[in-house]
């Protein structure tokens, strides 16, 4: 795959790519190791994806690191992903830093441990002012809890007299991702093709890219095979082919 990187056209990158970060347990299960040890493995994938997606020129890079479904999964493995995420941020702060990235954050970050509550908001703070690229970690995430919370706060909205008419905009504003770009590419591993409650109101019109490597063997190949296949596709918007050409 040497070479898939000069393929790439830099004047037409999705300024917003997602993750859909999957296959850990199983990657780790091939191994005879623990599931814990396949999302450890996990964060050099992460790193290798920010990097690439911040040397091309991506905006914005959104990874779905938790969601609200798996606080259902074993307690052991809950809080072994949290310690990751808590030592991850800070031992990444100063990468982030050093490469200008910003963090930030969607989700119910409220209902994580105080600690990793506490490390995420350090980092988000220190990196704040960088602008080359935003990563964006869907933490305690859904869709449906997203816009069911953008739902409550739109009606006491209206109720208030704050809020008069509702359009598209307006929905837009009161989710997470207000003020971010849609996603253009969505990318999900481990051959699985399903949206699995991520990001179902911004990947309106998200082109999808599926690939059976699981997470912790992904690297900066697989990322430029994903935007190549978005560069190779024709994003209609509902219009014709022939509009678009004309
Ligand atoms: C899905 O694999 C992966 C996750 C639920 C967690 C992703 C977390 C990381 C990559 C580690 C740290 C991340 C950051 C941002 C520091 P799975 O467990 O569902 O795999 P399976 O489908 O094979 O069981």
């Amino acid at each position: 795959m040497a070479g898939l990187k000069e393929e790439i056209n830099l004047d037409n990158l999705p300024k917003h790519i997602a993750v859909i970060m999957d296959g850990n347990g199983r990657w780790a299960k091939m191994k005879g190791k623990l599931r814990t040890f396949g999302h450890e493995s996990g964060v050099k994938a992460v790193r290798e994806t920010v990097e690439s997606c911040a040397e091309l020129g991506v905006s914005y890079l959104t990874l779905y690191a938790f969601s609200t479904e798996n606080w259902n999964r074993p307690k052991f493995e809950i809080n072994a992903l949290m310690s990751l995420l808590v030592s991850t941020i800070a031992s990444e702060t100063k990468t982030l830093m050093k490469n200008n990235i910003r963090l930030q954050t969607i989700g119910d970050t409220l209902s994580l441990p105080s600690k990793c509550q506490r490390e995420l908001k350090e980092a988000i703070d220190t990196t704040a002012g960088n602008t080359r690229m935003t990563l964006v970690l869907a933490l305690s995430y859904s869709s449906r809890w997203e816009i069911t919370k953008a739902v409550k706060e739109i009606s006491a909205d209206v109720q208030s007299g704050k809020l008069k008419e509702i359009s598209e905009s307006t929905i837009a504003q009161y989710l997470d991702t207000a003020g971010m770009p849609d996603p253009e590419l969505l990318i999900r591993t481990s051959g699985e093709h399903r949206i699995s409650n991520f990001l179902l109101w911004q990947i309106s019109y998200a082109e999808l890219f599926f690939t059976d490597v699981l997470w912790p063997d992904f690297r900066k190949e697989h990322l430029y095979e994903a935007i190549l296949s978005y560069q190779g596709r024709e994003r209609r918007f509902g219009k014709t082919s022939e509009q678009l050409s004309a």
